[in-house]
């Protein structure tokens, strides 16, 4: 057990706005960790630079002691890392199954379960640990919301990731959806995956993780225990400049 993924000194600027600003931080192997932060904070843009959707304007990203700044998406999937939309993006005239078999192609290396059965099995256990059995082969299209929520973790999982970045996954759900999804990814670090997950719904995601990180204006202001960082002056005040928006964890 050992540090899996490290930022040093990440920013990414569009123009004149930092979104990102000299983000430091770790994520331990077989750990859980949260990014908190008020709307605009840069928490998807820490995704999109950690995945390669996006080329950091400074700093580094490593992956289990390798450096992989600058790579591709498609590359730093193939070395290990997946991740989550806030805003799911299926093939929507494709299958449930169609969507998680794309996926299940793109295994990361030393990764890619090569058994008899293949692929369309794997896709179908896939899709049966997201609680999504019996809608296989219903078109992306016609899937509900959470549904869809659901499909882009199975996707997501497909890749066989070690490490998986969730932004906000449960956005948009109800609470009885998020109390049978919660579970679900609660269970993902025994299953060898590291994780990170953006969240607004605190109360849930606290319940989550044993440590949580805040970004403000695209800095890291906090780093500790849910406990902390309930308490920490510096949070309270990043929710309260923003429509009072509450910091309740419950
Ligand atoms: N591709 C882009 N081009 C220009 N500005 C961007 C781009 N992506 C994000 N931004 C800006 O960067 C800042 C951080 O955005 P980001 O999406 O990372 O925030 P966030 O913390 O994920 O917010 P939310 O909680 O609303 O999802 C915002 O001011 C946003 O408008
Ligand atoms: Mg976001």
């Amino acid at each position: 057990m050992g540090i899996i993924l490290e930022t040093q000194e990440l920013t990414k600027y569009f123009g004149g706005l930092g979104a990102v600003r000299n983000v430091s931080f770790f994520l331990n192997e077989g750990e859980m960790l949260g990014v908190i932060g008020p709307n605009g904070a840069g928490k998807t843009t820490l995704f999109n630079l950690i995945t390669g959707f996006l080329k950091p304007s400074g700093g580094d990203i490593s992956f289990r002691g390798k450096r992989i700044t600058g790579l591709k998406p498609h590359q730093i999937v193939r070395r290990g890392i997946a991740r989550t939309f806030q805003l799911v993006r299926p093939f929507h005239q494709l299958t449930a199954l169609e969507n998680v078999i794309i996926s299940c192609l793109s295994p990361r290396e030393g990764g890619g379960e090569k058994k008899n059965g293949g692929v369309e099995e794997k896709a179908r256990r896939l899709l049966g640990n997201v609680g999504l059995s019996g809608k296989e082969g219903m078109l992306a299209k016609d899937l509900p919301h959470g549904d869809l929520k659901r499909l882009d973790l199975a996707r997501a999982l497909a890749t066989e990731p070690q490490v998986l970045l969730l932004d906000e996954p449960f956005a948009g759900l109800g609470l009885m959806e998020i109390s049978s999804l919660s579970p679900l990814i609660q269970k993902l670090p025994q299953e060898g995956h590291s994780i990170i997950i953006i969240e607004h719904k605190l109360r849930e995601m606290m319940k989550l993780v044993a440590r949580v990180i805040t970004l403000n204006f695209g800095e890291k202001i906090a780093d500790g225990t849910p406990e902390e960082i309930s308490r920490d002056e510096k949070v309270i005040q990043a929710y309260l400049g923003k429509g009072g928006m509450t910091l309740a964890t419950g």
